[in-house]
């Protein structure tokens, strides 16, 4: 099938970027859409053309580096898959494609359809880790979890730190992942001793970073490639709630769950 795309093109996180048409001939539809990207940058590369910057690793949605906006959309069109597991049938002949990336103050772009997700990772520096004696692997049945928890827990844990929750808000509200990794932890025995600093700590980074506030739009929700549910923004409200009032000590949030 022959395709229109028209892909932001962007020199430096300084200069001024605009859509660029190319025309894309004979694309295979059993091609990913980041494999017609790559045949693309072959074309533009041979033409002695600057190829498209695009962040890539896994392509197979764990590693959660290669978000886009396709036609106005995070992610593209297919339901709770990130960009590198889009495939090409998806599209027909004659179709045209807007490829743009995130659009949030947080993620400057850096080239093209490339952000700095370095505010995910400021956010996590800021508490979304417990302080364990590593070493030895422990006894699976010392610390017993609740199966609903460790279910609850598994779900928040999948959040691969796209950034498409991000870019689907219109407040560029960061809260449907710091909700996922603040509750990954906060649902279980080990992440307790220090979850009244974690939630305090994190959300305080989120709000540095510039990332809006959440007011129940739900975007986030709908093109989450892992399906991260919204009660877990409930949730760390709930936390940072209570943490507010308590603040320090510590161990102030007894129980998990
Ligand atoms: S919550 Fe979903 S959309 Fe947001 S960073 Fe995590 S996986 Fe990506
Ligand atoms: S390339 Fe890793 S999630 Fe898409």
């Amino acid at each position: 099938m022959d395709l229109v795309l028209h892909v932001w093109r962007q020199a430096s996180p300084t200069a001024k970027g605009g859509f660029v048409r190319y025309e894309a001939k004979g694309v295979n539809e059993h091609a990913s859409f980041l494999e017609m990207l790559d045949v693309l940058n072959e074309q533009l590369t041979e033409a002695g053309e600057e190829p498209i910057v695009f962040e890539h690793d896994c392509r197979e949605g764990i590693c959660g580096c290669c978000g886009v906006v396709i036609n106005r959309i995070p992610h593209g069109p297919q339901h709770g898959a990130a960009t590198c597991q889009l495939h090409m049938r998806h599209y027909k002949h004659g179709d045209e494609i807007w490829i743009e990336p995130w659009r949030a103050k947080a993620f400057r772009v850096m080239k093209d359809l490339m952000v700095d997700r370095g505010a995910f990772d400021r956010i996590i520096q800021a508490g979304g880790y417990i302080s364990v004696r590593t070493g030895s692997v422990p006894e699976a049945n010392a610390v017993l979890v609740p199966k609903e928890n460790a279910d609850l827990a598994m779900d928040a844990a999948s959040c691969i730190g796209c950034g498409a929750c991000v870019a689907a808000c219109p407040n560029a509200s960061a809260m449907l992942f710091v909700s996922a990794k603040v509750s990954q932890l906060g649902l279980l025995p080990q992440g307790q001793p220090e979850r009244v600093d974690r939630v305090l700590n994190m959300v305080a980074q989120m709000d540095e970073e510039g990332f809006g506030n959440c007011t129940n739009h739900g975007e986030c929700e709908a093109v989450c490639p892992k399906q991260i549910s919204i009660d877990f923004i409930a949730r760390l409200n709930r936390d940072l709630a209570k943490a507010s009032i308590v603040g320090k000590p510590k161990h102030a949030l007894a129980g998990a769950g």
